[in-house]
């Protein structure tokens, strides 16, 4: 098994006028997943795209898909993103009143569950739940916006976590989400991530050479 890291495009930087040959321009580039930023303008200041836009982009690619939901109450919208074709459902414990409710409704869906946590939110927030889901996702920006500056101070919360999930020998993936260029991955993989999000480093760097900077996140 490959302990290179999984790397997954935000397509929150893609060009929105075409966002279909966006995803398949992705899987050729290598992608691993693809992350979907799903924002309402209430849990977050920004609003970008609904289930719909997942269903038709969903019979382009085989590729995961990594829906990343910025969303409140989250819990009425998980039926729809699932059968849209998410296969990871990621919300944030600040968005529902009952995590393990809103982990059993993702998973009566059949589909992995993600947990996301913003710069500020505390571990404790979620530590009691590590053994019910497939994900962790430690947000490295405020969400809202990508192009936004990494912040180092998440890698002290990543590697807690990550000695969390080792010490009760969980299965459960990390990924950091936030700013990742190709100065600071390593720096995340070492802190614990499996699985990198990025959306302007691949969407601009090496003018658009997606798989370049694909393999640049990678590699390094
Ligand atoms: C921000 C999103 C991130 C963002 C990543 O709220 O959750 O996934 O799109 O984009 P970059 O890599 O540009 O920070
Ligand atoms: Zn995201």
């Amino acid at each position: 098994m490959s302990n290179l890291v999984k790397i997954s495009p935000s397509i929150l930087s893609a060009d929105f006028s075409k966002l279909g040959s966006e995803v398949i321009s992705l899987e050729k580039a290598g992608a691993d997943y693809i992350h979907i930023d799903v924002m309402d303008g209430h849990f977050v200041p920004n609003l970008t795209i609904g289930p719909e836009v997942i269903k038709n982009l969903r019979p382009l690619t085989k590729k995961i898909f990594d829906v990343h939901l910025m969303i409140s109450p989250v819990n009425n919208f998980i039926k729809d993103f699932a059968k849209a074709g998410a296969d990871i459902i990621t919300f944030h414990p600040e968005a529902t009143d009952n995590i393990s409710n809103t982990i059993k409704l993702i998973k009566k869906e059949n589909k992995k569950v993600g947990i996301s946590l913003k710069p500020k939110s505390k571990i404790d927030l979620i530590k009691d739940y590590l053994s019910e889901i497939d994900l962790v996702l430690i947000m490295s920006v405020e969400p809202g916006f990508g192009g936004q500056k990494f912040m180092p101070e998440v890698l002290e919360k990543t590697k807690s976590i990550k000695e969390i999930i080792k010490s009760k020998n969980l299965k459960v993936d990390i990924e950091i989400d936030g700013g990742i260029n190709f100065e600071n991955c390593s720096m995340a993989k070492k802190a614990g991530a499996n699985i990198l999000v990025s959306g302007s480093t691949i969407f601009k760097e090496n003018k658009g050479n997606l798989k370049k900077n694909i393999e640049i996140l990678r590699k390094n």
